[in-house]
Protein backbone atom coordinates (compact mmCIF):
# COMPACT_ATOMS: atom_id res chain seq x y z
CA UNK A 1 0.00 0.00 0.00
CA UNK A 2 1.37 3.94 -0.94
CA UNK A 3 1.59 6.33 1.78
CA UNK A 4 -1.24 7.52 -0.11
CA UNK A 5 -3.26 4.68 0.08
CA UNK A 6 -2.48 4.94 3.77
CA UNK A 7 -3.38 8.03 4.63
CA UNK A 8 -6.84 8.18 2.16
CA UNK A 9 -7.46 4.98 4.51
CA UNK A 10 -6.96 6.60 7.97
CA UNK A 11 -9.01 9.47 6.99
CA UNK A 12 -11.54 7.78 5.29
CA UNK A 13 -11.61 5.59 8.89
CA UNK A 14 -11.33 8.53 11.23
CA UNK A 15 -14.57 10.27 9.14
CA UNK A 16 -16.70 6.94 9.22
CA UNK A 17 -15.88 6.86 12.80
CA UNK A 18 -17.16 10.34 13.74
CA UNK A 19 -20.18 9.73 11.75
CA UNK A 20 -20.98 6.63 13.59
CA UNK A 21 -20.23 8.13 16.95
CA UNK A 22 -22.34 11.22 16.34
CA UNK A 23 -25.02 9.10 15.56
CA UNK A 24 -24.77 7.13 18.51
CA UNK A 25 -25.10 10.25 20.48
CA UNK A 26 -28.81 11.24 18.98
CA UNK A 27 -30.28 13.44 21.10
CA UNK A 28 -28.62 12.64 24.51
CA UNK A 29 -27.50 15.57 26.25
CA UNK A 30 -23.57 16.16 26.55
CA UNK A 31 -21.17 18.16 24.86
CA UNK A 32 -18.64 16.91 23.00
CA UNK A 33 -14.26 17.48 22.97
CA UNK A 34 -11.88 17.22 20.27
CA UNK A 35 -8.43 16.36 21.95
CA UNK A 36 -5.89 17.17 19.31
CA UNK A 37 -6.68 19.98 17.13
CA UNK A 38 -3.82 19.82 14.73
CA UNK A 39 -5.11 21.25 11.24
CA UNK A 40 -8.52 21.27 12.65
CA UNK A 41 -10.27 19.51 10.20
CA UNK A 42 -11.54 16.44 12.50
CA UNK A 43 -12.80 19.51 14.31
CA UNK A 44 -14.06 21.02 11.42
CA UNK A 45 -15.86 18.15 10.70
CA UNK A 46 -17.55 16.99 14.41
CA UNK A 47 -19.58 20.99 14.38
CA UNK A 48 -20.27 20.30 11.47
CA UNK A 49 -23.05 16.87 12.27
CA UNK A 50 -23.31 18.51 15.61
CA UNK A 51 -23.92 22.51 14.92
CA UNK A 52 -25.44 22.70 18.15
CA UNK A 53 -23.75 21.06 20.82
CA UNK A 54 -20.62 22.94 22.67
CA UNK A 55 -17.39 21.27 21.12
CA UNK A 56 -14.57 22.09 23.95
CA UNK A 57 -11.09 21.68 22.19
CA UNK A 58 -7.14 20.86 23.42
CA UNK A 59 -4.45 21.34 22.24
CA UNK A 60 -1.16 22.82 23.52
CA UNK A 61 -0.79 25.08 20.36
CA UNK A 62 -3.21 26.97 18.12
CA UNK A 63 -1.67 25.72 14.46
CA UNK A 64 -5.31 25.10 12.81
CA UNK A 65 -7.16 26.37 9.63
CA UNK A 66 -7.81 29.51 9.93
CA UNK A 67 -11.83 28.57 9.00
CA UNK A 68 -11.41 25.97 12.36
CA UNK A 69 -9.79 28.44 14.98
CA UNK A 70 -12.48 27.17 18.06
CA UNK A 71 -14.45 29.82 20.29
CA UNK A 72 -11.60 31.33 22.75
CA UNK A 73 -14.15 29.98 25.91
CA UNK A 74 -13.65 26.53 24.23
CA UNK A 75 -10.48 26.59 23.56
CA UNK A 76 -8.35 24.94 26.50
CA UNK A 77 -4.73 25.57 25.31
CA UNK A 78 -1.98 23.40 27.53
CA UNK A 79 -0.90 20.30 27.68
CA UNK A 80 -3.84 17.44 27.85
CA UNK A 81 -3.23 16.32 31.21
CA UNK A 82 -3.74 19.62 32.55
CA UNK A 83 -6.18 20.53 30.28
CA UNK A 84 -8.17 17.29 30.93
CA UNK A 85 -7.97 18.36 34.79
CA UNK A 86 -9.01 22.35 34.17
CA UNK A 87 -12.26 20.31 32.56
CA UNK A 88 -13.38 17.80 34.88
CA UNK A 89 -13.93 20.88 37.52
CA UNK A 90 -17.27 21.22 35.47
CA UNK A 91 -17.83 17.59 36.13
CA UNK A 92 -18.44 14.50 33.94
CA UNK A 93 -20.12 16.63 31.01
CA UNK A 94 -18.71 15.12 28.15
CA UNK A 95 -20.80 12.54 25.51
CA UNK A 96 -19.11 11.98 23.11
CA UNK A 97 -14.81 12.55 22.98
CA UNK A 98 -12.22 12.50 19.78
CA UNK A 99 -8.87 11.39 21.34
CA UNK A 100 -6.29 12.52 18.62
CA UNK A 101 -2.84 13.24 20.00
CA UNK A 102 -1.42 10.27 18.25
CA UNK A 103 2.63 10.77 17.21
CA UNK A 104 3.12 7.56 15.15
CA UNK A 105 5.69 6.64 18.14
CA UNK A 106 3.90 3.46 19.34
CA UNK A 107 5.10 3.09 22.76
CA UNK A 108 4.97 6.79 23.64
CA UNK A 109 1.48 7.21 22.36
CA UNK A 110 0.99 4.32 24.78
CA UNK A 111 2.49 5.92 27.74
CA UNK A 112 0.56 9.20 27.26
CA UNK A 113 -2.58 7.26 26.56
CA UNK A 114 -2.54 5.51 29.91
CA UNK A 115 -1.86 8.76 31.58
CA UNK A 116 -4.86 10.29 30.25
CA UNK A 117 -7.36 8.17 29.95
CA UNK A 118 -8.12 8.39 33.50
CA UNK A 119 -8.37 11.93 33.05
CA UNK A 120 -10.88 11.70 30.16
CA UNK A 121 -13.00 9.50 32.10
CA UNK A 122 -13.63 12.21 34.66
CA UNK A 123 -15.02 14.26 32.23
CA UNK A 124 -17.26 11.72 30.67
CA UNK A 125 -20.61 10.69 31.67
CA UNK A 126 -21.99 7.44 31.92
CA UNK A 127 -21.95 5.85 28.45
CA UNK A 128 -20.58 8.05 26.72
CA UNK A 129 -18.57 7.40 23.57
CA UNK A 130 -15.11 8.10 22.81
CA UNK A 131 -13.40 7.60 19.19
CA UNK A 132 -9.45 7.27 19.61
CA UNK A 133 -6.69 7.00 17.34
CA UNK A 134 -4.68 4.79 19.90
CA UNK A 135 -5.66 2.16 22.49
CA UNK A 136 -7.43 3.72 25.78
CA UNK A 137 -7.35 2.06 29.36
CA UNK A 138 -10.70 1.66 31.67
CA UNK A 139 -13.21 1.92 28.97
CA UNK A 140 -15.40 -0.52 27.50
CA UNK A 141 -14.31 -0.90 24.32
CA UNK A 142 -16.58 -1.68 21.62
CA UNK A 143 -16.64 -2.81 18.13
CA UNK A 144 -15.71 -0.79 15.35
CA UNK A 145 -18.36 -0.04 12.80
CA UNK A 146 -18.38 -2.56 10.00
CA UNK A 147 -16.80 0.25 7.16
CA UNK A 148 -14.16 0.44 9.42
CA UNK A 149 -10.46 -2.06 9.36
CA UNK A 150 -10.19 -3.93 12.97
CA UNK A 151 -7.63 -1.40 14.53
CA UNK A 152 -7.14 1.64 12.72
CA UNK A 153 -9.53 3.36 14.90
CA UNK A 154 -10.45 2.37 17.88
CA UNK A 155 -14.28 3.01 19.82
CA UNK A 156 -15.10 2.70 23.53
CA UNK A 157 -17.82 3.31 26.13
CA UNK A 158 -17.54 4.79 29.87
CA UNK A 159 -18.59 2.77 31.84
CA UNK A 160 -22.02 2.96 33.74
CA UNK A 161 -21.13 4.36 37.29
C1 LIG B 1 -2.62 14.37 14.96
S1 LIG B 1 -2.74 16.07 15.40
C2 LIG B 1 -4.49 16.30 15.46
C3 LIG B 1 -5.12 16.35 14.08
C4 LIG B 1 -6.49 16.98 14.08
N1 LIG B 1 -7.47 16.22 14.83
C5 LIG B 1 -6.96 17.27 12.68
O1 LIG B 1 -7.89 16.60 12.20
O2 LIG B 1 -6.42 18.16 12.05
C6 LIG B 1 -2.28 16.02 17.08
C7 LIG B 1 -2.38 17.33 17.83
O3 LIG B 1 -2.29 17.04 19.20
C8 LIG B 1 -1.50 18.00 19.86
N2 LIG B 1 -0.91 17.32 21.01
C9 LIG B 1 -0.18 16.17 21.01
N3 LIG B 1 0.14 15.81 22.24
C10 LIG B 1 -0.39 16.75 23.07
C11 LIG B 1 -0.40 16.92 24.49
N4 LIG B 1 0.19 16.04 25.30
N5 LIG B 1 -1.02 18.00 24.99
C12 LIG B 1 -1.64 18.89 24.18
N6 LIG B 1 -1.68 18.77 22.83
C13 LIG B 1 -1.05 17.72 22.29
C14 LIG B 1 -0.49 18.46 18.84
O4 LIG B 1 -0.11 19.80 19.13
C15 LIG B 1 -1.26 18.32 17.53
O5 LIG B 1 -1.82 19.55 17.16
Amino acid sequence: MSRLDSVIRRLTAQRAGLNWAAEQLGDAPGDVLELGLGNGRTYDHLRSLMPNRRIWVIDRNLNCHPACVPSADEFLQGDADAMLIKLSEGGPRLSLAHYDLGTGVKEADREISKVLSPLLAKSMRPGGVIVADQPLFGFEQLPEPSEIPEGRYMFYRQLQT
